[in-house]
């Protein structure tokens, strides 16, 4: 049985993101879904009939935002350690101890709810496509139960038992179990392995281990990395071919090159969006804020030829913001990138990091993170005319309907 058609036309202006376009950003545009998946783009006046239509009034669309980077499974609150650092003390590693004990203290529906409560805020920002990590669990029981809770709300889940080596135990025995029972007890629920290389968290040797053992299981890559001063994250993940690096504020001139490397086999021009991806740089503007450290260096990565993804990094102790609109406003008033830039590292840019950028991905799912035919119908318009006024109007609430898969979940 074939589907409904909707069309969406007198769209002012349509940010596609679609790295293969002749023209990325269309005026008077219109978009036809079918189902799940997006059938026609073009410009209204050549739009086909459908069965339902919608008026935009002359209002900005752009892809929904994919969070690639999220640690939504907690219970507890940490606002006075925030408030302490806004005093001017400093942010270590050790708080995730706190948000660990509560978690572990919560019901698995406390922690439902709870989860379910924040998708549907960052959905309702514009959120279409959400990962989310495991890592106030700590031991194989609360790593599984924090995983199977997450799978079920979640686009993607990663495992992320290397968070923080728990009080009172022995850092290489806590890598070691991390490798094997933790990691074949979360196997089920997770598609990435994740692991804080950082001071403080795990040394270059123990994150190498946790990645060799989660490539082993089969699961795709990722590392939290140089957050909190230079480190061996950004090598490691490139060695690794990982999907992505995360945090990325403290980079060497090496670690830029390494990343610019890994994108050698991408194509540009006309094979825009082809070829192998390499390691994305994630930044993390509402982390960096909130922890006052040094912004990342997007513009640095992106004229080095990095591919940049932004993503809300949504957690009780750096970050406590789904808001992807809020990223996007700071990467263009205090990153230095443009607004389609911006915009880009928030849709297409996420995709990519979850390697969900074509249709070709792990579960046969639609590709998300741009428009363009074949491609899920992951659309969000604004009430405003252009993506600029994201950045030009920050903090105000311009998110207007949000399609998930062409269905509205919010109106
Ligand atoms: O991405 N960097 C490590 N993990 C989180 C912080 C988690 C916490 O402090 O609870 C982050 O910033």
């Amino acid at each position: 049985m074939s589907s409904a058609s909707t069309l969406i036309t007198n769209i002012g202006e349509l940010s596609t993101q679609d790295a293969a376009a002749e023209t990325p950003v269309l005026q008077d545009a219109a978009i036809v879904f079918e189902g799940e998946r997006i059938s026609w783009i073009g410009p209204a006046r050549n739009a086909p009939a459908a069965d339902e239509m919608i008026d935009a009034g002359g209002r900005a669309g752009l892809p929904g935002w994919v969070d690639s980077h999220t640690h939504l499974v907690f219970a507890g609150d940490r606002s006075a350690e925030f408030e302490a650092r806004m005093a001017g003390q400093a942010y270590e590693a050790g708080g995730i101890a706190v948000t660990t004990e509560a978690t572990r203290a919560a019901s698995d529906y406390d922690l439902t709810r709870l989860l379910l409560a924040r998708a549907a805020e960052a959905a309702a920002g514009g959120t279409t496509y959400l990962e989310t990590k495991t890592g106030y669990g700590l031991n194989v029981e609360e790593e599984r139960r924090h995983a199977r809770i997450a799978s079920t709300v979640a686009d993607t889940v990663t495992f992320l038992g290397a968070h923080l080596v728990p009080d009172g135990a022995d850092a290489d025995e806590y890598t070691d179990l991390v490798c094997t029972d933790m990691l074949a007890a979360v196997r089920p629920y997770v598609q990435w392995a994740d692991v804080f290389c950082e001071k403080g968290a795990f040394t270059e040797e123990q994150s190498r281990r946790v990645l060799q053992a989660g490539r082993d299981a089969g699961l795709g890559l990722r590392v939290h990395g140089n957050q909190l001063g230079p480190g061996a994250g950004v090598q490691l993940a490139v060695e690794f071919g990982a999907a992505s690096v995360d945090h990325v504020n403290h980079l060497s001139d090496d670690d830029v090159a390494a990343l610019a490397d890994s994108w050698a086999g991408w194509g540009a021009g006309a094979g825009a969006g082809t070829g192998i991806p390499g390691t994305v740089a994630t930044c993390l503007p509402a982390c960096d804020l909130s922890t006052r450290a040094p912004l990342a260096p997007a513009r640095q990565l992106l004229d080095a030829g990095v591919q940049v993804a932004l993503a809300s990094n949504c957690n009780p102790g750096t970050s406590f913001t789904s808001s992807m609109a809020f990223c996007v406003a700071t990467a263009v008033l205090q990153m230095g990138l443009t607004v389609q830039e911006a915009v880009r590292a928030a849709t297409y840019g996420g995709a990519l990091a979850l390697r969900v950028h074509t249709g070709a991905d792990r579960d046969g799912a639609r590709a998300v993170g741009s428009l363009a035919v074949g491609h899920r119908a992951d659309l969000q318009l604004l009430n405003a005319p252009s993506a600029a006024h994201l950045a030009y109007r920050p903090g105000m609430p311009l998110t207007g309907m949000v399609l998930r898969a062409g269905v509205p979940v919010r109106h």
